[in-house]
């Protein structure tokens, strides 16, 4: 049974997800996550019963037509957490540290992680890099706000990377994840996301740490995967990586309509009468007197 504090508001669901939940599935049954941007991506993971929902960054390509992450800013992330958290779904919801929010401070970082709390509703944030962040994840989790790391392809990093490289393939790479992930864990992480590794490397780092790892694009050895829900619903038209897959076409089905619905309207078969309005009776019989009259004889209404 849950407790709600004084003051917490009704109707929160009784199957909420808590970051001690998440916590203590490591090693359980596989953890679920997906992204959602918005009010209807939140309902559908919402009523899929996931475990977490991820309001990612990744917003700037799916939703905002950018071409990668760099551009997504603190207003980004606070105005779609808050439409995610509007919905009180089920899954933990975690937020997305968009670039520059943290990589200038503890103080900083603190003030923009706080925002997508009091604002964006963020029951979680989450951060990339490794031993360079240890300063800044003490710190939000001196300021109560749990933490989730982010190791491996890390899409804030596109420009060091020189573009979407698998990492840890080489045997120094797979001893810094390791060395990273260890320091991440010791600074107060309660979840690790392992982006763009090889299976093997990151079912490894998993045996070594003691919070749950996700995976993307990291074979089958973590804790839990998480998808991208654009990817995964097959929203995002164009070939996929091939750590996706597609579960719908929702990108042809949703063409397919409306370009049906545009074949009525020039068709005229749309809207039909049981589609549109009706005068009550008394209004109509006076509007066509009316209309009489004016035709007779000519000016205005009265
Ligand atoms: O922004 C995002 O969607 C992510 C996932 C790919 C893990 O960080």
């Amino acid at each position: 049974m849950s407790a709600r504090p004084p003051g917490a508001p009704q109707g929160a669901s009784p199957r909420k997800v808590t970051v001690p939940d998440v916590r203590a599935r490591k090693g359980g049954d596989p953890l679920v996550m997906v992204t959602a941007y918005d009010a209807p991506t939140a309902r559908i993971a919402d009523e899929a019963g996931v475990d977490l929902v991820l309001v990612g960054d990744s917003l700037g390509m799916v939703v905002l037509g950018m071409e990668d992450t760099l551009g997504v800013d603190l207003d980004d992330m606070v105005r779609h957490a808050a439409a995610v958290t509007r919905v009180r779904p089920s899954p933990l919801v975690v937020v997305d540290m968009p670039y520059l929010s943290y990589h200038t401070g503890p103080r900083d970082a603190v003030l923009a992680a706080g925002r997508l709390v009091r604002e964006g509703g963020a029951e979680a944030v989450k951060l990339e890099g490794g031993r360079n962040r240890v300063e800044v994840i003490r710190a939000l989790v001196d300021a109560e706000i749990p933490v989730v790391g982010h190791l491996g392809l890390t899409p804030q990093s596109l420009l060091r990377m020189g573009g979407y490289r698998v990492q840890g393939r080489a045997l120094r790479e797979v001893e810094r994840l390791l060395a990273d992930a260890e320091a991440l864990v010791e600074a107060g992480i309660f979840l690790l996301v392992l982006e763009g590794v090889p299976a093997r490397v990151a079912a490894l780092v998993t045996e070594r740490v003691p919070v749950p790892t996700i995976g993307i694009g990291a074979g089958a050895g973590c804790d839990g995967q998480v998808l991208v829900i654009h990817d995964l619903l097959g929203l995002s038209p164009g070939p996929a990586p091939r750590f996706v897959r597609r579960y719908a076409d929702l990108h042809a089905a949703a063409v397919d309509a409306v370009r049906r619905f545009a074949d009525d309207v020039r068709a005229r078969q749309f809207p039909s009468r049981e589609e549109s309005y009706r005068l009550p009776r008394e209004t109509a019989a006076a509007l066509d007197l009316g209309v009489r009259k004016l035709a007779r004889e000519g000016g205005g209404w009265n």
